[in-house]
């Protein structure tokens, strides 16, 4: 079924910006594609475990062979399944601690996985996700894209790498930042309108 895959991970509840801003592009999608299945993972209420040692087997990254090991295999498989399966991916990602937070990058090491959605070459390394939209909301406190902050940011680099590494590099970034510097009504307005503008390939389908 066609559909489109949405991962929040903010831990503010009712409060988090970026979860609004989904609620918003959730709420567009629905409205002009109501056949369009909405694929969802709240992180921080049902969060995708931390890579432990005896599961790391079920990774594909040696290890002995647990029980632990043959659930996080399953589990990856249906996150991977959930990330090929997408005509489009909405991931919101708020800064914590200048990257993203540990619970997305949680979810990040069980979809990445070797012979699954990326692989090495002779040429070196090779994504193995067809290309899609991928729109990231990034939320901040500070300001990181310009100014004396910029060397600070880990997150938007990070998440560009992980992303472009299994062949995912038609990403739009729609950054949120100086959320504590005040006037953050008008930018996150101004999020709200950047995100009215995105393609997420519903007019292909249509
Ligand atoms: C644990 C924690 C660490 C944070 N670290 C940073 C940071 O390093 N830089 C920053 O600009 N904002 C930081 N913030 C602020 C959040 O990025 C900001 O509140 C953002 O709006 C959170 O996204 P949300 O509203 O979707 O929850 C941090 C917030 C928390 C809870």
């Amino acid at each position: 079924m066609d559909s489109i895959l949405v991962i929040r991970s903010s831990s503010t509840g009712a409060a988090s910006v970026s979860n609004t801003l989904i609620d918003g592009l959730v709420a567009r999608i629905a409205a002009e594609e109501p056949g369009v299945a909405i694929v969802e993972h709240d992180l921080d209420s049902a969060p995708v475990p931390h890579i432990r040692a005896d599961a790391l087997s079920g990774l594909g990254r040696g290890g002995p062979v647990t029980d632990a090991a043959h659930e996080a295999r399953i589990l990856s498989d249906k996150l991977i399944g959930e990330v090929k399966a997408a005509r489009a991916i909405v991931i919101g990602a708020p800064m914590y601690n200048f990257g993203i937070n540990s619970t997305l990058k949680s979810w990040f090491d069980h979809v990445l996985r070797a012979g699954e959605t990326f692989q090495y070459t002779a040429a070196g390394p090779e994504g193995l996700v067809a290309s899609k939209p991928v729109i990231v909301i990034e939320t901040r406190a500070g300001v990181y894209s310009s100014g004396p902050m910029t060397a600070y940011d880990s997150q938007e680099p990070h998440l560009k790498a992980m992303l472009g590494f299994m062949g995912l590099t038609d990403v739009e970034f729609v950054r949120v930042e100086g959320l504590a510097m005040g006037e953050a009504e008008v930018k996150i307005a101004a999020a709200a309108d950047a995100l009215a503008g995105v393609g997420l390939g519903l007019a292909e389908a249509a």
